[in-house]
Formats: C-alpha cells, sequence, structure tokens
C-alpha cells in the first residue's frame, strides 16, 4: 500500500515537472507569488531569489496593480502583481523543455520613466550562436499603456534558461518597463501541402497569446530568420507586425491573422521555390480586426517583380475581401512579401497604430494564367 502511494506520488511529481512546459504561462509567470516583507525594501526586491520560481538581479521592484509613481498609476495586465526591471535588472527561470524543439516566448511588458527602454530576452545554453532578442519598447500600440512580444528559440538542451534583462542606466535606477505575464509555447514549424506552396498561410501557427489581453501579440522584425515566432514567414523592416486572435478581434479565416501595424515600415515575407516560365497565382484576404481601424486601407503584394495593391475601405468594425496576383516566375526563389500602404490610426482618440488585417495567403501553381 505503501509503496504504491509513493509510486503514485512519484508518478505525480514527474506529471507536475512536465506540465511546465505546457502551452501558458510560466510557474508564476504572472508573479503572482511574490517575496515575503522581508525580502523587500519598500518596492525593491532584496533577495535574489525572493519570487518564487525566478532569480533575479540588478533593481527590480515588484509592483502591486494600482500602485501610484507620481502622476501615473500602474495596472497591470494579468492578476494583481507584475516586476519592473530597473537598471541593469535580470529576472530569469529555469526551465525543463525538449531539446531541439522550437518555443516561443510571449510576454507582456510597459515602458515607464526611461527615456529609451528595451529589453534583452535570452536563453541559454546557446550553443549555435549568441542568441537574443532585444525588444525597444519605446512605441506603444495598445491604449493603456502595455504590449506584448513574441520571440523565439530553438531549445539546445532539456534544460534551458530564459532570461529578460533591461541593459539600460538610468539617473533614476528604478526607471524602467514594467514586466508580467510571461509564457511559452511550443512551435511545430508548418510544412508546405499540395492546397499551398506557403508554409503557414493562414497564420494559425504563431505565438501564444494570453486569452485575457485583448491587444494581440507584436512580433518584432527579425534580423535572423532560422526561427521566427510566427513559423515559415519573416517579419523585415524595422518595425513589428500584430499577430491578432478570433476571441477579440475580426478574423477572417480561423483564429489567428496578422494586423500590419506599421505601413511600410514592416513587411511580412517568405522566399519559395519555383519553377521558372511556370505561372502561379497568389491570393490572400485583406479586412479590418473590428478594432476601430477606419479609413481606406491599401495593403501592397509583391511576388518577386510584380506586385499588386489591394484596397480595402474599413469601417472599423469587421469585414474582409479577396485579392489575387497573377504572374510568372522568373526565378527558382521567389520572394512574397506584403506590407500595408499607409499608417493608420485607430478613431478612438487613443492614438494607437492600427492597420489592416491579412490572412488566408495562398499561393497555386496553375497551368495557364488566363483560367483564374
Ligand atoms: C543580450 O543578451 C545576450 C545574452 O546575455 C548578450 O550576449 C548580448 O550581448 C546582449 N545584447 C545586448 C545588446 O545587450
Ligand atoms: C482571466 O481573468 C479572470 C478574471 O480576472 C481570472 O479568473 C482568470 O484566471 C484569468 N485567466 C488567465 C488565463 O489568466
Amino acid at each position: 500500500m505503501q509503496t504504491i502511494s509513493l509510486l503514485l506520488l512519484l508518478i505525480c511529481a514527474t506529471c507536475r515537472i512536465a506540465s511546465s512546459i505546457k502551452d501558458g504561462l510560466l510557474p508564476n509567470g504572472n508573479f503572482e507569488y511574490g517575496p515575503k516583507p522581508s525580502e523587500m525594501k519598500g518596492t525593491k526586491v532584496v533577495s535574489p531569489k525572493a519570487i518564487p520560481n525566478w532569480e533575479i538581479s540588478g533593481v527590480v521592484e515588484y509592483i502591486k496593480s494600482g500602485q501610484k509613481q507620481g502622476d501615473m498609476l500602474l495596472i497591470v495586465p494579468e492578476g494583481a502583481f507584475a516586476v519592473r526591471l530597473g537598471n541593469d535588472a535580470l529576472i530569469k527561470q529555469t526551465m525543463k523543455v525538449i531539446k531541439g524543439m522550437f518555443y516561443s516566448l510571449t510576454f507582456s511588458a510597459a515602458r515607464t520613466c526611461a527615456q529609451e527602454e528595451r529589453l534583452n530576452v535570452s536563453v541559454s545554453p546557446n550553443y549555435e550562436k549568441n542568441d537574443y532578442g532585444l525588444f525597444p519598447i519605446q512605441t506603444m500600440y495598445s491604449s493603456n499603456g502595455w504590449d506584448s512580444y513574441a520571440w523565439a528559440f530553438q531549445a539546445d538542451e532539456p534544460l534551458i534558461e530564459i532570461s529578460i534583462h533591461n541593459p539600460g542606466v538610468e539617473e533614476d535606477a528604478a526607471c524602467g518597463p514594467l514586466i508580467d505575464s510571461v509564457a511559452l509555447k511550443t512551435l511545430y514549424p508548418p510544412k508546405r501541402t499540395p492546397a499551398n506552396l506557403l508554409k503557414n498561410g493562414n497564420f494559425e501557427e504563431g505565438p501564444y497569446i494570453f486569452p485575457n489581453t485583448s491587444w494581440g501579440v507584436l512580433i518584432p522584425p527579425h534580423i535572423e530568420d532560422d526561427h521566427s515566432p510566427l513559423p515559415g514567414w519573416i517579419i523585415e523592416s524595422l518595425k513589428a507586425v500584430k499577430y491578432i486572435d478570433s476571441e477579440h478581434f475580426s478574423v477572417p479565416e480561423g483564429k489567428r491573422a496578422i494586423e500590419l501595424v506599421a505601413g511600410k515600415e514592416s513587411a511580412l515575407a517568405q522566399v519559395v521555390k519555383t519553377t521558372i516560365g511556370r505561372s502561379y497565382v497568389l491570393s490572400f484576404t485583406v479586412g479590418d480586426a473590428n478594432n476601430a481601424c477606419e479609413g481606406s486601407m491599401v495593403v501592397e503584394a509583391f511576388a518577386g517583380k510584380n506586385t499588386v495593391k489591394a484596397s480595402y475601405q474599413s469601417k472599423g468594425k469587421g469585414g474582409f475581401k479577396r485579392a489575387i496576383l497573377a504572374f510568372k516566375a522568373e526565378s527558382s526563389r521567389t520572394r512574397i512579401m506584403f506590407y500595408s500602404t499607409f499608417y493608420t490610426m485607430k478613431s478612438d482618440n487613443s492614438g494607437s497604430l492600427c492597420g489592416p488585417v491579412l490572412d488566408d495567403v495562398k499561393l497555386l501553381s496553375v497551368r495557364k494564367l488566363h483560367h483564374v
């Protein structure tokens, strides 16, 4: 009897470790469990292991929702607590993962008082290259000041350490971004199918979106494209695209889509193998996310040197239309690319950037173009 219960206990213990790699929040990923009062000086956390499941260094503050800083009321998107990464502050957590698998990390951040706030997200060990993501968090896209960001990596070991670091040093040591809700999701690299020469054309595979947040996830531009949080796609140019979910936005097809929020400064691209001289049809959906993003919108699509401008008149209430670009391949590799011609701002006086929604992108080889 005792042996059995011990066995059950052991099995349960294994279960709990394994459950830490389920898609969703990291253990204490929303910082709801905080330091003991004896491990804090005011709001500053003074012991490196005071926040359960995390290890910290530098100036880290434990922030309660509703806390005031000057005139600013600090809000917290998930639960009642968050952390603030001040001068040279770092938070890290060790995770059990599957070696060789791809993961995307999503976290929410809000800027506070520093001039130029950015975060350095990294994973170790990382043998192939010094892999990290640098996130400037100057531009706000949501109206409440919080945005969520995604980054992706391949696990080089079954035990990894995920770090979020504020490399900045400000005059006020406590200035720096607030962090909340850190989550991990396993990414399954999608394959081409006979029905679509593009991978992940409907954007269903992508980073974790917090069920309780209504502002989507920003996918920043990638310098190296070998592992994108949006499998198959490269975010080019300077600014992020926004990954949106059907629970909070109008999504033309399936549960996920992309909102092109930064005009020509954020482009979405994929390179596909094509046969020179063969005819292809690129088709895609352009719409709006039902997020008060109104006006004339244009999505420009490129296939190599060929291009089409798909215009869409948005009332900001959701809706979409289909557009196509037929072309003859001039190369064995064709670059498919999309961007929004214009910057658009929400009509709700928030000043937030928004833009057209892109979804359900398909590339097919056709016998003759006039059959389209
Ligand atoms: C970001 O963090 C990584 C890993 O710690 C480090 O190697 C890299 O130099 C950092 N980059 C910047 C710009 O701080
Ligand atoms: C979402 O918010 C509700 C109410 O605030 C809370 O009970 C629930 O745990 C939250 N869900 C997640 C996944 O955080």
